[in-house]
């Protein structure tokens, strides 16, 4: 299926994506992954819930850890533009029969969630409480010194769905995967905020969140916090990497967090706000999409995800596999 060309004028401007909730069974656990091994800052935190954010963000948080029974992960969250943007999405997503509920949420302004056609669940905000700049106070930088959240990605059980929705919301392809045989989408990557991508999208069982990426300064803060992870207690939760993408020609590395959460450290990327940007075709069969240098992924990155909490993920539509290594 051909990429739709991009729509330059959506019914709501989304900044970028900005935050998410995951459930998590153990918050001490939890904190000592994400504070003392990450390096993630704590804005708040209470028996029930920690609230963190990365060294140049200044909105209150970007990733909240909240204890719970069953790991899941919750609302996808997004900053829009301006308040008119927000009655704009909400009408949007009223038109299409969507769910739009609007909630209370700590540290933000007006916010609605809803979900996607095919069960993401989203959240829609334009401010957020401000805190002080931290870039600068160097003694703050730990473990891989995140700077800031970069994107998510999802599984979707029908990636061309997926591209087609968002890309009415205005997200734009950067780069895709097709399955040479059927000529559909295997997997997109989409972007608002002039990045190779806010979100992206891989075929498989879903809705299920893959990972939430979060952006470092050099490779070298990845070689560093691989170091500290094999030396800390932490060797079994790399899952894959460090490499460089083809797609992206990103620095990365995968980790999963002590519920199996995925979290993906990256970096280096390039920009893509051009609006005529024409997006990089990839095919499923090419082993340098996934690393640049060869190295096929393990069977855990294309199979395991978080559940997205109430949502009851279906199998993919297209069958077809990349190379997965053995
Ligand atoms: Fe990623």
């Amino acid at each position: 299926m051909p990429i739709p060309a991009p729509n330059l004028y959506p019914p709501f401007n989304i900044v970028r994506l900005s935050h998410v909730e995951l459930i998590v069974t153990d918050l001490a656990k939890s904190r000592a992954f994400y504070v003392d091994t990450l390096g993630l800052q704590v804005t708040d935190e209470d028996s029930e819930a920690i609230y963190l954010r990365a060294l140049e963000e200044r909105g209150h948080h970007c990733i909240v850890l909240r204890k719970g029974d069953t790991p899941a992960a919750r609302d996808l969250g997004f900053k829009l533009f301006g308040e008119e943007d927000l009655d704009r999405a909400e009408a949007f997503f009223r038109s299409r029969d969507l769910p739009v509920d609007w909630v209370e949420r700590p540290y933000q302004s007006r916010t609605f969630r809803t979900r996607d056609p095919l069960g993401i669940p989203l959240e829609f905000y334009v401010q957020m409480d401000r805190l002080p700049p931290i870039h600068q106070k160097y003694a703050l930088y730990r473990g891989v010194k995140p700077l800031r959240i970069d994107h998510f990605n999802c599984f979707s059980p029908n990636v061309d769905a997926s591209v087609a929705f968002y890309n009415e919301i205005g997200f734009r392809v950067t780069e895709y995967t097709e399955d040479e045989q059927s000529g559909h989408l295997w997997a997109a990557w989409c972007h608002r905020k002039g990045g190779v991508h806010d979100m992206a999208f891989t075929n498989g069982t879903g809705p299920r969140l893959h990972h939430t990426a979060f952006w470092v300064p050099t490779p070298l803060n990845i070689i560093d916090l691989l170091d500290l992870m094999s030396t800390t207690g932490w060797v079994d939760n790399i899952e894959r990497g460090p490499g460089r993408h083809g797609i992206s020609n990103a620095f990365f590395l995968y980790i999963r967090d002590p519920d199996g959460h995925r979290i993906e450290i990256y970096c280096s990327d390039y920009q893509t706000v051009d609006p005529d940007l024409e997006p990089i075709k990839w095919d499923l069969k090419d082993p340098q999409r996934q690393t640049l240098w060869g190295a096929p992924a393990p069977r855990s990155w294309f199979e395991e995800g978080s559940l997205f909490e109430g949502q009851e993920p279906v199998p993919a539509q297209l069958k077809a596999q990349p190379i997965i290594a053995p």
